[in-house]
């Protein structure tokens, strides 16, 4: 017998009625998934620079992904300066960037710890530099967390700057990556090879 192949990961924008959910979500991945790259008291204090932002929903850019209707990841992409943070995290700046100069945020990412590892994040990246370079951004840029920092590099973004946040009372290690936005695929090309569909279509 045959296993059945798995339902295919879909994704649509995230609305305000899927805050408790991704409170929820982004309360257990920063929990278990950043065991192994922080300690529990780092863990602990990177709650006050992470979470969930109102904005990115507000703005129309802020993504589920779903498997059989069970959500498996949310993640991000700005036209604001914030570079990262949650609704709580002081410092934000919702001012609009210039895309002719100034490079596009990737916020929020956050995988269900029971996805980890099945190409959630990587799915939402694409979407969002998609997105991003349709409205000229050339460039993205993010704060990763040691968590994130591996899907960022295998995504093709570099590190710029290693830094630390102390705002949750002990110091997070963070690292400012960058990339450029790879140009939009060919319409022959994104017939049998291009990135998926535009935000919030399937
Ligand atoms: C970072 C995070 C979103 C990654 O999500 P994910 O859906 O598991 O990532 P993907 O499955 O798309 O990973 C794609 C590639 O990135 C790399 N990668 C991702 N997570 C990795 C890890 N923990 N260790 C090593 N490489 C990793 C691998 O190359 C992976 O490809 P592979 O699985 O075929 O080897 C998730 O771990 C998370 O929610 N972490 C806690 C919250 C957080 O820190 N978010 C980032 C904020 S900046």
């Amino acid at each position: 017998m045959t296993t059945p192949a798995p339902a295919p990961l879909t994704h649509r924008l995230a609305t305000a009625e899927d805050l408790p959910a991704l409170a929820a979500l982004m309360d257990v991945a920063i929990g278990e998934l950043q065991k192994g790259f922080l300690s529990p008291e780092q863990i602990a204090a990177s709650r006050a620079i992470m979470g969930l932002d109102r904005q990115l929903i507000a703005d129309g850019a802020y993504l589920v992904v779903e498997q059989d209707g069970v959500i498996a990841g949310c993640g991000g992409w700005s036209r604001r300066n914030t570079l990262y943070g949650g609704d709580h995290t002081p410092g934000r700046d919702a001012a609009l960037l210039d895309p002719a100069t100034e490079a596009a945020r990737v916020r929020a990412m956050y995988t269900n710890p029971a996805f980890a590892r099945r190409g959630v994040g990587r799915l939402i990246l694409s979407l969002c530099e998609a997105a991003a370079g349709a409205e000229g951004f050339t460039r993205l840029q993010l704060a990763a967390t040691l968590s994130g920092q591996p899907l960022y590099e295998a995504y093709g973004f570099e590190a710029i700057e290693a830094f630390e946040d102390d705002r949750g009372g002990v110091p997070v290690p963070l690292v400012r990556m960058g990339k450029a936005v790879a140009a939009p695929q060919s319409p022959l090309h994104h017939a049998s090879h291009g990135p998926p569909p535009p935000m919030g279509e399937e």
